[in-house]
């Protein structure tokens, strides 16, 4: 038997991959299951993409290895999307690295600057990879702590009355996940100056900006944000791409150089096709995200109607593809949702796999059709 690495002694097999699997035996046993548990858009992506995707199939060289930075066209696609929707100027030679998916540069970026025992300021509760990645690279994770009476806000004074100096990076995700919450109107200005303050880098992940929200924001339209912050970014949710694989991350030309000391070692450039197909996508017009979230809007409104069927408080103002929601007094996340899939075989995430502070809230996600969270609310009914 050969011992598994000490890397992985912190560090569990992610929720939804040993949940889902259960949730697929349930259903293969006869149970109809109805999934509102993850962020995996359901919907086609927009028809030009494949018509893109398709056309650059037969074109000379497709098939061949692509360059580690991406082809310049996907780039100065990048670059005019973050210029058209977030009045952000990048050069798209030296300040645009495409990823497969933001998910795989939050290791790129934690293997680049992250050494054993540096410690990383990560949102509690946020997304879980912050926290293994920061584990699997030897770091530590240290919390902050969102809160919702302050509408899920970072509290930076408290945070900079702790001892930073061993803190090299920290995650933020604006529009949060899970809870939904926008970012205040000057946060990303105040994390730019905190960073500096502190020699912090700080990386927003930001793959939620166009789903039921009016105003699109990055944290690299702060003033001087590029010195201290990276973005990561990506086509998963914004274009209904997530098995695409395609994102990105954008910032100063000396830190993706950095992160492409490591990722030019672990792939060998995106499919031709792909990027084609994704470059079509963020040239799209605003009006896109329109009809798209005509459809999310008439579908969050059934999952409020759901969630209140099963006594849950969801929270106000909320943004992105969920509703994140308090459950009944008494009850925790795990076996409020256990509960709901093994009597009513309907499954949503227990708020507690994003950290102690998600304890007591569970997640509904937004994909799956009107018809389906009708379903589920006439099954609650009954
Ligand atoms: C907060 C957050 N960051 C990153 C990701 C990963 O997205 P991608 O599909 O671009 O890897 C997700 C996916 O659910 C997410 O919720």
């Amino acid at each position: 038997m050969i011992e598994q690495a000490n890397r992985l002694n912190k560090v569990q097999e992610y929720y939804f991959s040993t949940k889902l699997q259960e949730v697929r035996s349930l259903a293969a046993s006869g149970k109809d299951i109805i999934n509102l548990g993850i962020g995996s858009p359901d919907l086609p992506p927009p028809p030009q993409v494949i018509e893109a995707l398709n056309l650059a199939l037969t074109n000379t060289g497709a098939h061949q290895y692509q360059p580690y930075r991406g082809t310049l066209d996907f780039r100065n696609a990048i670059k005019e999307f973050y210029k058209n929707h977030y009045r952000v100027d990048l050069n798209a030679e030296t300040e645009i690295v495409p990823l497969m998916g933001s998910k795989e540069g939050i290791t790129h970026i934690s293997m680049a600057f992250l050494n054993e025992g540096d410690e990383v300021l990560i949102p509690n509760p946020g997304y879980p990879t912050y926290t293994s990645v920061t584990n699997l690279v030897g770091a530590k994770p240290v919390y902050y702590n969102l809160k919702e009476e302050t509408n899920w806000s970072p509290d930076l004074e408290e945070i900079e009355s702790r001892d930073l100096s061993k803190v090299k990076l920290m995650w933020v995700n604006y529009p949060h996940m899970p809870t939904g919450a926008s970012a205040n109107e000057t946060i990303f200005e105040e994390l730019v100056a905190f960073a500096r303050r502190n020699k912090i880098l700080i990386v927003n992940d930001n793959p939620y900006s166009f789903i039921l929200n009016d105003s699109p924001r990055s944290i690299l339209e702060a003033e001087g944000a590029k010195e201290v912050v990276l973005e990561l970014n990506s086509l998963s949710k914004s274009f209904n791409m997530a098995g695409w694989r395609v994102g990105m991350v954008c910032g100063n030309e000396k830190n993706l150089n950095t992160i492409l000391k490591v990722k030019t070692n672990l792939d060998s450039g995106m499919f031709y096709p792909l990027q084609a197909g994704a470059s079509a996508a963020l040239r799209l017009p605003a009006s896109w995200f329109t009809s798209l979230n005509k459809i999310y809007a008439g579908r969050k409104q059934k999952i409020l109607k759901l969630a209140k069927a099963l006594g849950c408080m969801p929270g106000k103002d909320q943004s992105g593809m969920f509703v994140w929601a308090k459950v009944p007094e008494g009850e925790t996340s795990e076996g409020f949702v256990n509960n709901l899939l093994y009597t009513h075989s309907i499954f949503i995430a227990p708020g507690f796999i994003f950290g102690d502070q998600g304890e007591g809230y569970v997640r509904f996600s937004l994909c799956a059709t009107g018809d389906v969270i009708d379903r589920a609310i006439q099954r609650i009914d009954r």
